[in-house]
């Protein structure tokens, strides 16, 4: 293939980039983004604090222009994020308990309902692990409301939406010496052996020189893939620049063509100048929207 997308599909996967709704209208983001990417995240608009800002009213306004958008250049879409400690609108916040629980419930319904057949895969619950050594749960709002909201939140998603993959999506979960990596293992591993709906896990993967790609990436995503669910690479992005940045992009490319159930790798935007953290460089195309090296590892690897 002489693209992302199109490489990608010739080894059954998918190629994907985070996408925001106010930058649809630029030609160059739009330009590269019809060209190279077959999977869409949208990079803010699906969050809680965007689909629901009032509680039982729902705006999905910017999330349907994205759909549209993937729509339109034949691409898929990627769900981000049904239930999440972070950018939950101020009404939740302040919320508790079982009114917690059960309006948490109802949002996965919703939302999962509102996009049901336009979904690939749902990031159902996102970063709910503490980092460090505990392999606890991450304090939260949610995780108070007990320690089966998770669960809950995947069977929920499961009923208002049969055929998207439901996965579970993380961070600082790509060492698998880690207890965090451990601690989502042993929770997938309970979750299927009681039958809890869940077909998918995620892996950030924000690489810095703090995290950097683990020399047991790869033996990460093959152990979950061991316990009967799909792997996909859902936010990557690496600092960095030049042939050391492009040497890990490809290294992470590998990872994933290595393990046959990693279905896909997404980029968590596409210019550096449109990054989260754009100072770290850390993506496949400059700000002027021209491939860099990082580029042509990734597609030579695929
Ligand atoms: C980030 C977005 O890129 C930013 O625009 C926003 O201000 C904060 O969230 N983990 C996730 C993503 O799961 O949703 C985050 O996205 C990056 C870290």
């Amino acid at each position: 293939g002489t693209t992302l997308g199109s490489a990608a599909s010739g080894t059954g996967r998918y190629f994907g980039t985070a996408v925001s709704a106010s930058k649809l209208s630029d030609s160059v983001y739009t330009g590269i983004l019809s060209r190279e990417f077959s999977m869409i995240t949208p990079e803010n608009e699906m969050k809680i604090d965007a689909t629901e800002p009032s509680q039982n009213q729902f705006s999905y306004g910017n999330a349907d222009r994205i759909v549209a958008q993937a729509t339109s250049q034949g691409a898929r879409m990627r769900g981000h994020t049904l239930a999440w400690h972070s950018q939950q609108p101020g009404w939740m916040q302040s919320m508790e308990g079982s009114a917690l629980r059960s309006a948490m419930l109802n949002h996965v319904t919703q939302v999962a309902t509102h996009y049901r057949g336009k979904i690939y895969a749902w990031d159902v619950v996102n970063e709910a692990f503490a980092d460090g050594s505990s392999g606890a749960r991450r304090d939260s709002n949610l995780q108070r409301t007990g320690n089966d909201w998770i669960e809950a939140a995947f069977r929920a998603a499961r009923a208002a939406d049969a055929n998207a993959k439901l996965c579970y999506n993380d961070y600082n979960t790509d060492d698998w010496n880690q207890a965090k990596t451990q601690a989502v293992y042993r929770m997938v591993q309970d979750f299927k052996s009681r039958g809890v709906p869940i077909d998918c896990v995620g892996f950030q993967s924000h690489f810095n020189s703090n995290s950097p790609v683990p020399s047991n990436y790869r033996t990460t995503l093959q152990n979950f893939t061991d316990l009967g669910v799909d792997v996909q690479i859902t936010e990557l992005d690496i600092e960095g620049s030049g042939s050391a940045q492009a040497d890990k992009f490809r290294t992470v490319t590998n990872a994933c063509l290595a393990v046959a159930r990693c279905t896909g790798i997404t980029v968590w935007g596409i210019r550096d100048t449109d990054s989260w953290r754009a100072s770290a460089t850390p993506l496949l195309f400059d700000g002027n929207g021209q491939k860099k090296a990082a580029y042509t590892a990734v597609l030579d690897a695929l």
